[in-house]
């Protein structure tokens, strides 16, 4: 017997979205399990699942411990399927084109991997790339002969036809492959990979467009869009369980593409499902439970917010422009300013920070930069703070989302106020007073 799963709550009323959004009446934080002690700006780099997909985790959880050889042998495919189905509708392509990943990093790599290379090959990316590609191209540098060839984008971003430039004008009739983000992860920039790929269909280059920040950022149709290869992310802004993504492969590369590790089910002949669909369907003993909460994760936004995603998208490209607003207002002393057009950022944005004076630059770090452990331990703010793969430059990124208030951007400028300006004199108040986990 299959046990029934949970369904998302239809008796819930959709909770409207107040503009601007303000602590008091924000009544989306308590679907989500985020600590309340935190100021949590920063949706963009592993999400945060709300509690309704969490209990509908664990009732697919429930059922494959019922029986599991049940789950794994007979109920997977057909899950699979229903997963394919409103995926695939969601960002505008054919179901059955569509494969099950655990993270972008992977999917990436399956594509690079699937790719027939020759010496002198040249892949063309922008200078603002995920690094997780660029290491794997890297490689394929060395075992290959592949060559990497990088356009530069100036930052801030003027406009999109900047980004298109720098990219076509790097094709040759060496170019393989172009990768190319549909929103940048450290600089948080939409570029415009419509035309890009436009332009690589028509010159017959491979086209890899890295999805994973746009996916529930922006609307995304892959059909219109038409890549060979688009990748896309669950635990970023669809709010679905950490480890969960996706691939999209253009159906005439279907054809012996296959994942990076064959399971104990790849050689077996069933002509009444593709190669493609089973071989991606189950790559070993997993839990499975991740990916298929995708589907909740989607419904949930669908039924709790109203206006369902269109609404959900606008209010937090809003709420995190209005965010910047105020930072760069409070902190223009310390020469915050607009690192893009607005229509150039979605649900996040990114804006670069002076230099820390004296020794402070040389601060160990838990996290990617001191000051970030800073705002994290003496003032609960979240947020990420880098240097740009580029040109070292430091930058911090905010994110918007449902559960965040114009009063947390607020906070977030008190605390940069006096973090920076103690490093601008080279001071360091206190020190931290407990380990951050
Ligand atoms: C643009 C982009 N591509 C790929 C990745 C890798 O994602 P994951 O950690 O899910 O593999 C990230 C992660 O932040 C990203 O921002």
């Amino acid at each position: 017997m299959i046990v029934p799963v949970l369904k998302i709550t239809d008796t819930v009323k959709p909770i409207q979205v107040e503009a601007p959004v303000s602590g008091a009446q924000n009544r989306f934080r308590q679907l989500w399990a985020i600590d309340p002690s935190l100021r949590f700006l920063n949706h963009g780099s592993y999400g945060a699942v709300p509690r309704e997909v969490t209990a509908y985790r664990a009732s697919l959880l429930e059922r494959m411990e019922r029986d599991a050889v049940r789950f794994y042998k007979v109920d997977l495919e057909k899950l699979m399927d229903e997963w394919r189905i409103v995926l695939s509708d969601f960002v505008g392509c054919q179901p059955y084109d569509m494969a099950p990943m655990p993270n972008a990093t992977v999917a990436i790599a399956t594509v690079l991997h699937n790719t027939q290379w020759n010496v002198g090959d040249e892949v063309v990316l922008t200078d603002h790339e995920y690094m997780s590609g660029v290491n794997e191209l890297r490689r394929l540098e060395t075992s290959h002969g592949v060559k990497l060839v990088f356009a530069p984008v100036e930052y801030p971003m003027r406009d999109a036809a900047q980004v298109r430039h720098a990219v076509l004008e790097r094709l040759t009739n060496k170019t393989k492959m172009v990768m190319v983000s549909q929103i940048t992860s450290a600089t948080s920039l939409i570029f415009p990979v419509e035309e890009i790929v436009k332009e690589c269909n028509r010159r017959g280059i491979e086209c890899l467009v890295d999805g994973t920040h746009a996916v529930g950022q922006m609307p995304v149709n892959v059909r219109a869009m038409n890549p060979t290869y688009f990748v896309g992310s669950g635990h970023k802004w669809l709010s679905s369980p950490k480890g969960t993504g996706f691939l999209y492969v253009a159906p005439h590369k279907q054809e012996g593409f296959r994942p990076l590790a064959l399971s104990s089910r790849g050689h077996k002949i069933r002509p009444e499902r593709a190669l493609f669909l089973r071989d991606f369907d189950y790559v070993g003993t997993d839990d499975y439970t991740k990916i298929l909460s995708m589907t909740a994760a989607i419904r949930f936004f669908e039924t709790v917010v109203d206006g369902g995603w269109k609404t959900t998208m606008d209010a937090n490209h809003r709420l995190v422009m209005q965010g910047r607003d105020l930072l760069v207002k409070r902190l223009a002393n310390f020469g915050f300013a607009a690192s893009a057009p607005d229509a150039a950022n979605g649900t996040m944005t990114t804006l670069i920070l002076p230099e820390p004076a004296g020794d402070l630059a040389k601060r160990g770090t838990q996290y990617d930069d001191a000051l970030q452990d800073r705002l994290v331990e003496m003032h609960q703010c979240v947020i990420p703070i880098w240097r740009l793969s580029c040109d070292n430059r430091r930058v911090l990124r905010i994110s918007g989302q449902l559960y965040n208030t114009i009063e947390e951007y607020a906070a977030l400028a008190d605390a940069l106020e006096e973090e920076l300006t103690m490093e601008a004199r080279g001071q360091m108040d206190g020190q931290m007073s407990r380990v951050v986990a």
